[in-house]
């Protein structure tokens, strides 16, 4: 083999060699939160040396402190943490949070910690295994072949499961609602009634409550999910299958859900949405809408860094949905053509909230 050819070679093997390993990226993250990493230098305020790292584990069995450089190592490789120098010429560097480990602190609004717990605990990670047998056997999904069960009927019997979903989705509906209550109150502004359909524990319906206080909200949920959360002023939980029936309201919001189903029972979802805002009053004028919360896949650009690595990630949602639910993410499309099928004129998508978009769909 020539020069040129044996580097090539290298370089493929290296590739898929990165790969291979892929996941240690994500198990060295879990391991940096379980270990309360981010917040033990959020809290120490200034650069942190390894040594004084070590030092304020309270659980580090003193026989591993000699590794703890190398996950750190790995973590400034892919930019969790930066290193920098300390004052004063020491020999030693510190390390320093970077944008991205703000999301790491246990008690930050925006914190992602309950989502990477739940999506990276041993039942969410297990049908991962399953793939390859699902692609060959007649389970629904890869979750099923792993614990016999859909996810959401799990979550009904494992409350530790379901409470650890429960809080992810709940941090994920925070980061939202920030951007949503600031970027797209013109949304929300005129509707006197909102049902947040699949709405999990209210996280979202909450902030929209309390930033309108004259619009009517209900968290919609399956029973199991809803069970003993508190009404408040303009809130109110009502358990039920989205299924079967949708409360009545001038909007219905949609937000992570209608990417868990296939394409029949998103039909069969958004018709039941629409029933419910036909049913209401109709000498409201009012423009009803149902208003959807969820990626609409971004066209291939490998030109750009950027680009690659959110359609990467759009990705990485998409198979989520093929090996957790049976849903998936879908192009403007396919969309499209969802929302004509169940008997909608109209939609209106804003793209402004990163890798997910606001979409007002209009009977
Ligand atoms: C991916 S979570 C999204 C939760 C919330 N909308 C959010 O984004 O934070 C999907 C939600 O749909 C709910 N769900 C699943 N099947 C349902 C059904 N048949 N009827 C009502 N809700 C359902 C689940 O309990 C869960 O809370």
């Amino acid at each position: 083999m020539d020069k040129g050819s044996v580097n090539e070679l290298l370089q493929a093997h290296a590739h898929v060699w990165n790969y291979i390993f892929n996941f240690i990226n994500s198990m060295s993250l879990k391991c940096a939160v379980e270990l309360g990493i981010p917040d033990i230098i959020h809290n120490h305020g200034k650069p942190m040396t390894v040594t004084e790292l070590v030092a304020a584990l309270p659980t580090l069995n003193p026989t591993k402190a000699c590794n703890m450089y190398r996950l750190m190592r790995i973590l400034v490789h892919s930019g969790f943490f930066a290193q920098q120098k300390l004052s004063g010429g020491a020999q030693e560097d510190g390390y320093v949070l970077t944008s991205a480990s703000r999301f790491l602190l246990k008690d930050d609004p925006l914190s992602v910690t309950p989502f990477l717990k739940a999506l990276l605990d041993p039942v969410l990670t297990k049908p991962w295994d399953c793939l390859g047998m699902w692609f060959q056997n007649n389970d629904f999904t890869p979750f099923d072949t792993a614990h016999g069960k859909t996810l959401w009927d799990y979550g009904g019997h494992d409350p530790k499961l379901a409470n650890c979903f429960n809080e992810a989705m709940a941090s994920d509906a925070r980061l939202i609602t920030s951007i949503l209550i600031d970027k797209c109150k013109g949304s929300f502004e005129g509707l006197n009634s909102l049902v947040d359909v699949g709405g999990g524990t209210g996280t979202l319906g909450k902030a929209i409550a309390d930033a309108f206080p004259n619009l009517e909200c209900t968290v919609f949920d399956l029973p199991y999910v809803v069970a003993g959360l508190q009404d408040s002023k303009n809130l109110k939980y009502v358990g039920g299958d989205m299924f079967e029936d949708v409360p009545v309201a001038d909007a219905v919001l949609l937000k992570s859900i209608l990417h868990d189903w296939n394409d029949d029972e998103c039909l069969k979802i958004l018709k039941r949405c629409k029933e419910a805002i036909s049913n209401q009053d109709k000498r409201v004028m009012i423009k009803k809408k149902v208003i959807i919360i969820d990626m609409v896949l971004m066209e291939n650009d490998k030109e750009n860094d950027e680009s690659r690595k959110s359609i990467e990630t759009q990705l990485f949602f998409d198979m989520l949905m093929m090996v957790l639910v049976t849903g998936r993410e879908r192009r403007e499309e396919e969309w499209s053509e969802l929302f004509s099928a169940a008997g909608f004129s109209d939609y209106k998508i804003t793209p402004i909230l990163g890798l997910r978009s606001l979409i007002e769909v209009y009977p």
